[in-house]
């Protein structure tokens, strides 16, 4: 195992579901679209969509959800199901293996129930295209016979509902993509968000949190609910042992420095990405696969996981010939400017 896959795995940060979050993430997860926090544009169209579809009594048109990992995907999705009052039938992408495993995924549904494709950039091709004629024509094609006797056979499938969801929407085909009525991208959210499904998630698991204790950990989350859920239970165990039980803003902020979290959610791989690229690229531009081998990343959890909110935060900017380093990462680490400008950015980087 490489280290950075070690350091990965072991990351309090990490956005990616851990078996820490399971049980957690069932009784917290909202199950109304009113409960849901957040994501406001895609949640208001969705409630649009989903009221139009009942009112006609017609399956949703088939949505497309993507976005950084950790935001929600699912949730909403399961909501999505429970709002139409229609089942929900859960796979992923590398789990269909062939044509045969989505044809009786497809075949077992029911009249507008949903079927929910994690990951779905990761299908293969020639299960892809069972997906074509299912989505558009509610009809699968299957190829009876061989050789010059060969034919094709149409059954019918219920009107179902696809959602797909995905940190890559830019790896989908574009005949994939163009059958989703509904593309909705969801974003990182704010702490003042962040803060509230903290309180409520506190509320659920009877854990007592100062409104500035909920916002200290809101602020480091990384615009992430997995990662502010995560916090709240690693945090609750620090304020039984070094406080009084209740999660203040100092337990909160004395036991994230202890997981080597800093003020805004930064942890030591984040902090290496950037360090590397000031020492060794001069603050870049750095192209993302050099990035990847300098830091014993992958290229895909760099540009999917780390970047969004370094993105975000202002620390980190792409540009056609690669990352850069902001002066704002570079004032957060407490690094000296280079003198010359950064013809990339075109911004002298001195007084940006
Ligand atoms: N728990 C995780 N994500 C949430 C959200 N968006 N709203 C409420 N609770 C959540």
């Amino acid at each position: 195992m490489l280290s950075g896959e070690r350091d990965f795995e072991n990351r309090i940060v990490a956005p990616e579901m851990e078996e820490m979050d399971r049980e957690n993430d069932l009784s917290l997860r909202p199950k109304t679209l009113d409960e849901y926090i957040g994501q406001t544009k895609a949640k208001e169209n969705m409630a649009v969509y989903i009221e139009a579809a009942k009112r006609r009594g017609e399956a949703l048109d088939h949505v497309l959800l993507y976005g950084p990992p950790g935001l929600g995907k699912t949730t909403l999705s399961e909501i999505i199901a429970n709002e139409m009052g229609v089942s929900f039938r859960i796979t992923s992408g590398p789990a269909i293996e062939r044509p045969g495993d989505l044809a009786a995924l497809l075949t077992n549904l029911n009249e507008n129930d949903i079927l929910f494709i994690d990951e779905i950039h990761r299908m293969n091709r020639s299960v892809e295209e069972v997906l074509y004629p299912a989505m558009e024509d509610y009809a699968l094609d299957i190829i009876v016979g061989k050789g010059p006797s060969a034919r094709s056979i149409r059954v019918d499938l219920p009107h179902f509902t696809l959602i797909g969801a995905t940190t890559r929407a830019g790896q989908l085909s574009a005949p994939l993509r163009d059958r989703f009525g509904v593309v909705e991208r969801l974003e990182l959210y704010t702490p003042s968000e962040l803060c509230r499904i903290i309180e409520r998630s506190a509320g659920i698991l009877s854990i007592e949190v100062e409104h500035e204790g909920a916002m200290e950990l809101a602020r480091r989350s990384r615009g992430t609910p997995r990662i502010a859920n995560r916090f709240l239970k690693r945090i609750r165990d620090f304020a039984q042992v070094i406080g009084d039980g209740v999660v203040t803003k100092e337990i909160a902020a004395e036991a994230l420095s202890r997981l080597e979290v800093d003020e805004l959610g930064l942890d030591a791989i984040d902090r290496r990405i950037l360090t590397m690229m000031i020492k060794n690229y001069n603050g870049g531009p750095v192209g993302l696969e050099t990035l990847a081998a300098a830091t014993g990343e992958e290229a895909v959890t760099i540009e999917d996981v780390y970047e969004p909110y370094l993105m975000q935060i202002g620390f980190l900017t792409r540009t056609p010939r690669g990352r850069c380093a902001t002066a704002l990462a570079y004032e957060h680490l407490g690094m000296a400017m280079p003198q010359q400008p950064c013809g990339e950015c075109e911004q002298m980087r001195i007084g940006e």
